[in-house]
């Protein structure tokens, strides 16, 4: 497996060197991944995934809802055939900010046992969502958890948690775009962008 790219020394490119939506500009303060980065490093993932689980009961699980763009590229990139997939709820601010133990819940939860499970993740941060979600798999009696998670901030982890498939080791900065929000914006920006959330909307 590939080791992420390490972005964490790399100055973010400006903002006005992309293509970005007259009502985001003032809230980013940079680009940290382009779009075509993304696309590229997800089709290496896609073929990292496609060798790992050609012979196994592959399942692969969308964490809902920032992992939807990563998922849907991934797989599409993903030579397999003939395999389910689900989606998981987990989050982790369902007792106010902060929260270390994340609420997961699964609308299939009888179709995992026996599989070999993909947790497709966007964001690896302190590693609790993770955690949790592989706990969670594996009760429901998974043959096999692993993770695929596009953005991994570098910090100190709580829980060890390491994902088998890894794009980008990125600094630790609230990053929106390519599926990942803040308060529900920035989702379809196409590049992974910062934002100070002190700066959001003023
Ligand atoms: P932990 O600390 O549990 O956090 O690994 C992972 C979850 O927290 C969310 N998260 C972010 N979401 N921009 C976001 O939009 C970020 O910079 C960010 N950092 C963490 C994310 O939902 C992930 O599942
Ligand atoms: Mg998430």
């Amino acid at each position: 497996m590939s080791s992420p790219i390490d972005l964490r020394d790399r100055d973010p490119y400006d903002v006005g060197q992309f293509e970005v939506p007259d009502g985001y500009r003032e809230d980013l303060s940079g680009v940290l991944v382009s779009a075509g980065e993304i696309r590229s490093r997800v089709a290496r993932l896609a073929e990292e995934v496609t060798e790992s689980y050609r012979d196994r009961e592959f399942y692969p699980v969308c964490v809902l809802k920032g992992a939807m763009r990563f998922h849907v590229d991934l797989l599409r990139e993903v030579d397999l055939q003939g395999y389910g997939e689900g989606v998981v709820r987990a989050s982790r601010y369902h007792e106010g900010p902060g929260s270390d133990t994340p609420a997961v819940n699964f609308p299939q939860p009888d179709a995992i046992a026996g599989k070999d499970v993909l947790v497709v993740e966007d964001i690896l941060d302190e590693g609790h969502t993770l955690a949790a979600l592989f706990e969670h798999v594996e009760s429901l009696d998974a043959r096999s958890v692993e993770a695929a998670v596009l953005f991994e901030k570098g910090k100190d982890r709580g829980p060890a948690v390491d994902p088998a498939f890894a794009g980008f080791r990125i600094p630790d900065e609230f990053v929106v775009g390519y599926g990942l929000d803040y308060g529900e914006r920035y989702r379809d920006f196409r590049h992974l962008g910062v934002v100070d959330p002190d700066d959001v909307g003023d």
